[in-house]
């Protein structure tokens, strides 16, 4: 968006601005001068701040969460096709990220919309998929285990006995968007574990099909950052995936993530 303030937004250009947001899934803002602050204040006039449970939050702030990555390290947050809090029963409403510091050369965000990976399917696999349910879960991600990979590499992903005790939940394959209405595909590589009622074994299939099917969406949105641009984005419709391309350069995001709602099915 081009001429928007995010801090000056009066409630008509909100309307609008939540309009577009329901019906593109993603609101890129060039040149913003966001302090921390601000960042919180225009997150609160589009939701109520989730508070993240499993990242590193900013020193003085803790509704942000860290998004960052070292010189020295190799693995980067976000570095795959996910969307944020899919684990939870109320999966987040979106994602809002400040470019904070950012590597010379890469470092770019893509993102794809699942609406319309829904509507590019046959209506006979659409009505399949409506029968399914699916599991998601933050412990591979997030728990013991994956932490523990995790730090070895001086990762800042953290809080592990949160994610472990964190029970797995079961939404909708297709949802129905909350804002949108549309039939939306709500599965993903990072958190989705297997169809209801049916083994790892037997979901991975069709699991891998539905992501191949995603992932090569036509219109794959590529995000250069400058600094202080920022991205809001619906959880429920898109995927993003933070491209892994700057190793020995700094990078650093500011996230702060909205509470959702249970997603009912299409
Ligand atoms: C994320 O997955 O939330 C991080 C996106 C990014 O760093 O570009």
């Amino acid at each position: 968006m081009v001429g928007v303030d995010l801090r000056q937004v009066d409630a008509a250009e909100l309307e609008a601005l939540k309009k577009a947001f329901a019906t593109y899934g993603l609101l890129i803002f060039h040149e913003q001068q966001l302090s921390e602050q601000d960042h919180i204040a225009v997150a609160e006039r589009f939701g109520r701040i989730n508070i993240n449970r499993f990242f590193e939050s900013h020193p003085a702030h803790r509704e942000i969460a860290m998004v960052r990555k070292e010189r020295e390290q190799l693995q980067n947050i976000g570095g795959g096709w996910h969307t944020d809090h899919s684990y939870d029963a109320d999966p987040a409403l979106g994602s809002i990220l400040v470019a904070r510091e950012l590597p010379e050369t890469g470092g770019d965000t893509l993102f794809l919309n699942t609406s319309d990976a829904f509507d590019r399917l046959s209506p006979g696999f659409q009505e399949m998929l409506r029968g399914l349910r699916a599991v998601h879960s933050a412990k591979h991600i997030f728990g013991a285990a994956a932490a523990t990979a995790a730090q070895v590499d001086g990762d800042r992903l953290g809080n592990a006995t949160a994610a472990d005790g964190l029970a797995d939940v079961v939404h909708p394959v297709v949802v129905r968007h909350p804002l949108s209405d549309r039939p939306t595909l709500y599965v993903n590589p990072a958190f989705t574990l297997r169809f209801e009622g049916w083994t790892d074994l037997e979901s991975e299939p069709l699991l891998r099909q539905l992501y191949a099917h995603i992932s090569a969406a036509p219109g794959v949105c590529r995000v250069r950052w400058a600094p202080g641009m920022v991205a809001f984005w619906d959880n429920r419709s898109t995927w993003h995936y933070a491209v892994n391309d700057y190793h020995g350069q700094r990078r650093e995001m500011h996230r702060i993530t909205l509470d959702g709602c249970a997603l009912d099915a299409a």
